[in-house]
């Protein structure tokens, strides 16, 4: 059955999404009905409310290849990155104190890699080749006698472009390292296993995978190597010490859900969106002197990153987003005026990175909003660019 096609559009799920009618009807009776603290133990609505994060824990830990034990619950990815980074630095820093990362990532590890410079920390950025891949000679090469940590992200929130996470794992093994990998965009849109690609703590995020925003998790490895963290919050010993305070057992609850379903219908969804990405791509690049950035290489299936040649991304935003939302890059820097980190860092000419406009297609993404988005971003450009 054809949908009526409701304006605006929103094709800025790399930014956040909505939440899935299924995830928001599993969180709500633990606002209401079931709003027990989960510490509590001498009576049942901590029970319910235990037992309804254990099953949370398994979803997750499911979706990752990991153990459930393995899954420490945060108010989000900038918290779990917080304390993975800082929270290795600040166990291990008697065993060294370097640390690598890559020019690419997100602010969040950016921001907490200068924190920690400023406290004492060497740190390495890795530069990317033009498709937005690290070089894993440097990498390698960068490994010192006191590199503790390697912090290098899935995917990026800004292309799509996903590292050759797996190599990196060996790479990290291999040299006794620690390998910590900023999965916020990546979970639950690609297949990932902690095992398989050697991984020693990940992160990720309810409002990126359709549920609601203050929730998230770190993934920290238990076994082979034991993966050891100071916490960042302290207090009450929730969550074995590793972030003191009550869990928020609505979120969690809405964050175990929606890896489940997130789990169910990868397949599905990956050959759905990348068919709906594709098609815009086809249509947009239709357009003389438009390229995508990062589409030489592996990519999420439902993001595009495009440089229309000739016009500013603000003026070309301005006029897209009377009636469809996208935005420039991410949306923490979107009131930033700068080229993006990223776009530079893959050699893209500073005009043209001024140029850039991400589409991120979601769950809810129908073919006539994509139908629709073609024909409307085609028609601004002709005229701005007349
Ligand atoms: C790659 C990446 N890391 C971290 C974050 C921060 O996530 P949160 O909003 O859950 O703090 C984001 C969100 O934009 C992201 O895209």
């Amino acid at each position: 059955m054809q949908q009526k096609l409701q304006l605006p559009i929103y094709l800025d799920n790399n930014a956040t999404t909505p939440v899935d009618p299924g995830v928001l009807q599993a969180m709500l009776p633990y606002f209401t009905q079931h709003f027990g603290n989960a510490a509590s133990r001498n009576h049942s609505f901590g029970w319910i409310a235990e037992e309804a994060v254990i099953i949370a824990r398994e979803q997750i830990a499911s979706l990752l290849g990991a153990t459930a034990e393995e899954v420490i619950f945060t108010s989000g990815a900038t918290e779990a990155v917080n304390l993975a980074i800082k929270g290795v630095y600040e166990t291990y820093s008697s065993k060294g104190k370097h640390i690598i990362t890559c020019v690419t990532e997100h602010k969040a590890v950016l921001d907490t890699c200068r924190h920690l410079e400023r406290s004492g920390a060497s740190v390495t950025y890795l530069p990317v080749d033009r498709h937005g891949i690290i070089d894993l000679n440097a990498l390698e090469q960068s490994i010192q006698k006191d590199t503790i940590l390697i912090a290098v992200m899935f995917a990026n929130n800004e292309t799509g472009v996903i590292q050759p996470v797996e190599t990196i794992g060996r790479i990290a093994k291999e040299k006794a390292v620690l390998f910590f990998s900023d999965a916020t965009q990546a979970v639950g849109k690609i297949p990932m296993n902690v095992e398989k690609n050697g991984i020693d703590l990940l992160c990720l995020s309810a409002h990126k995978i359709y549920g609601p925003k203050g929730a998230g998790a770190l993934y920290v490895r238990r076994k082979d190597p034991r993966v050891r963290l100071t916490a960042q919050i302290d207090g009450g010993g929730h969550e074995k010490g590793m972030r003191s305070g009550t869990l928020n057992v609505p979120g969690i609850v809405a964050l175990g859900k929606a890896c489940a379903l997130c789990e169910q219908r990868m397949d599905e969804e990956t050959i759905r969106l990348s068919m709906l990405r594709n098609k815009l791509e086809a249509g947009l690049t239709a357009i003389e002197e438009v390229n995508i950035n990062g589409g030489n290489v592996l990519r999420l299936p439902n993001v595009t990153n495009l440089s229309f040649s000739g016009i500013k991304s603000n003026r070309l935003l301005t006029e897209i987003s009377k009636t469809i939302a996208v935005s420039s890059g991410s949306a923490c820097t979107s009131a930033n005026p700068e080229a993006s980190h990223v776009l530079k860092a893959m050699d893209v000419r500073d005009t043209l990175a001024r140029n850039s406009i991400r589409f991120g297609l979601g769950r809810f993404t129908t073919e006539e909003e994509i139908a629709y988005t073609i024909s409307t971003v085609t028609q601004i450009v002709a005229s701005l660019r007349k």
